[in-house]
Formats: structure tokens, C-alpha cells, sequence
């Protein structure tokens, strides 16, 4: 039995000629690539459609060098050490799938990924992983109470009832944010006055915080294409000047640090 529930009624949702019906005949098209479109309403009419097709190609572009990889092994530890043969993982706000489908190559839980830009997850489920990939509003997830035994959630907006809620009692959510130190040569060279990020964790009702793992590595980047595809991913793509884009987009070659925060949450209901 998978972990989807129609996100109209809230029946249980199965496969059906190329669909996910549930029993009240609600039913969702699976994409020829093989991701099926949950969204409803107005958040289907594409009223809030996330991360674009430009910032999708970038993020694919910059992670498929391996470039956060140090983050990745990371992340591999973490799920080695909760001990677990089998289970259910969820990528939460999964992007194009870097995460998932690399991880899903070395354990045999059941992967799931998420992400509310359908062109994300149209490129995450080109890669022909196994895992199951879905585009849904983390507000309002498609997916039944206490059925995810391990989430992870990279650079994303938290929303702790949902979380909470989809997780079994005593489920790990590993939550990645940028460290202090993330991009800050990047930063140097566009702003006058580049600062430190205050590595403030979410705020996450319900989850004890149980581990912080910091990672951090120097990267260099040898290809001006790279350079701006790291800046798509990136808030500051839009708060910068075009002067400070146009310095960076100038380079052939960066140096920069990356430094990430790994927080373990476990979650505390019973
Ligand atoms: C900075 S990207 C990180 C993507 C991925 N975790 C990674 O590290 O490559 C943030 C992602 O959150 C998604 N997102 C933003 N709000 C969302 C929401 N309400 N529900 C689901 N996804 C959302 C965006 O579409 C985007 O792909
Ligand atoms: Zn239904």
C-alpha cells in the first residue's frame, strides 16, 4: 500500500490505466515522463507554481557537476545511522530531483519526492529513478497521517503541521539550511557589504532537535555557465543589482564556500 491519498477526498488513491483513481473517481493523469500533477484548483491553473523552467535547468545544470556532493554523503551517513532496513522516504520540495534519485541508489526504502513547480518535478522524473515523484502543495500534502518514516527538506520553505502530521511518531525529518559561511566569496563580489547568514533554524513545533551537523568545502567553479546557474538557484538572483550580476556574470572562474547546517528533528507526537 503506497503512502498517496486523493487530494480531493482523501480516499486511498491507486493506479488505474495510467491514472491514480480513487473510489469517488477522482481521478490524476500520470505524465508520460512519470509524475502525476496533484494540484488542484486555482494552484493547478498555475496561481502559485513555484520555481520556473529557467531556475529548474540552472539547478540541474549546477547540481549534476556535483558540486554539493559533500552535502549528499552527508546526508547518506544520516540515513545509514537511523538503523533502518526498509521504510518510506519523502524528499519534500524535492526540486529536479538530485537528492532523491542519487540517494535512491544506495538504499532500498521506498523514495517519494515532492515539489510544487511541476517543471521541477518534470525534470526530476525524467531522470528515471525509482523513485515515485509528484507535483503538490506542501500546505496540503496528498499523502495519508503517520506513513513517512524518514523526510528530508533542503533549502525550503518548513511547514511544521504538515510535516508532523505525514511522519510516524518518533520519524526523522532531516532539515538542511545555508551556514554562515554559504557562498560568501559569491556574495563578495556583488554586494559592497556581503554578510554572514544567521544559520537561524526553522521554527518546528513538535520535532525535537536532536543532531546539528555542520558541513562546509571550498568549491571552484571553472565555466562562466555554472557560475550564473548557481546564482539562479540562489534568493540573491533576486535581490541583486545589475551591476553586482553583471560583475559575476564577467567571471570565468570562483572560488567559494559552501557550508551547510544539518538539523536532525525527530518528530514527538505519540
Ligand atoms: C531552493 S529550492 C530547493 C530544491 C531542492 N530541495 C534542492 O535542494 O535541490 C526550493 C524548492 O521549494 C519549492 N517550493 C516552494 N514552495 C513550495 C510549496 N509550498 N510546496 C512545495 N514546494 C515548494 C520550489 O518550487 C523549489 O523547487
Ligand atoms: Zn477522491
Amino acid at each position: 500500500m503506497g503512502i498517496l491519498k486523493c487530494p480531493v477526498c482523501g480516499e486511498t488513491i491507486g493506479i488505474d490505466n495510467n491514472c491514480y483513481v480513487c473510489k469517488n473517481r477522482h481521478s490524476f493523469d500520470i505524465a508520460k515522463e512519470g509524475y502525476v500533477n496533484f494540484l488542484c484548483g486555482g494552484h493547478r491553473a498555475g496561481v502559485l507554481i513555484g520555481d520556473n523552467k529557467d531556475m529548474a535547468c540552472s539547478r540541474q545544470n549546477f547540481l549534476s557537476k556535483g558540486y554539493f556532493d559533500s552535502l549528499i554523503n552527508q546526508i547518506k551517513i544520516c540515513l545509514d545511522s537511523f538503523g533502518l532496513n526498509n521504510g518510506c522516504v519523502l524528499d519534500i520540495c524535492c526540486g529536479e530531483g538530485y537528492y532523491s534519485s542519487k540517494l535512491a541508489e544506495y538504499f532500498s526504502y521506498q523514495f517519494y519526492g515532492f515539489d510544487i513547480s511541476k517543471e521541477m518535478v518534470r525534470l526530476a522524473a525524467k531522470k528515471k529513478s525509482s523513485v515515485t515523484y509528484f507535483v503538490a502543495n506542501m500546505a496540503r500534502l496528498p499523502i495519508n497521517n503517520s506513513c513517512v518514516d524518514i523526510a528530508f527538506h533542503l533549502f525550503a520553505p518548513f511547514h511544521n503541521d504538515e510535516f508532523s502530521r505525514v511522519l510516524k511518531a518518533g520519524g526523522y525529518l532531516i532539515s538542511v539550511i545555508p551556514g554562515r559561511r554559504h557562498l560568501f566569496e559569491l556574495k563578495e563580489i556583488m554586494y559592497e557589504n556581503a554578510y554572514e547568514n544567521d544559520e537561524q533554524p526553522p521554527q518546528s513545533d513538535g520535532f525535537a532537535l536532536v543532531d546539528t551537523i555542520h558541513v562546509s568545502d571550498t568549491i571552484t567553479l571553472n565555466d562562466s555557465q555554472d557560475i550564473m546557474s548557481l546564482l539562479k538557484m540562489t534568493p540573491y538572483f533576486y535581490h541583486t543589482s545589475d551591476e553586482g550580476k553583471a560583475r559575476l556574470s564577467s567571471l570565468s572562474s570562483l572560488t567559494t564556500e559552501i557550508e551547510f547546517v544539518v538539523l536532525i528533528y525527530k518528530n514527538n507526537k505519540s
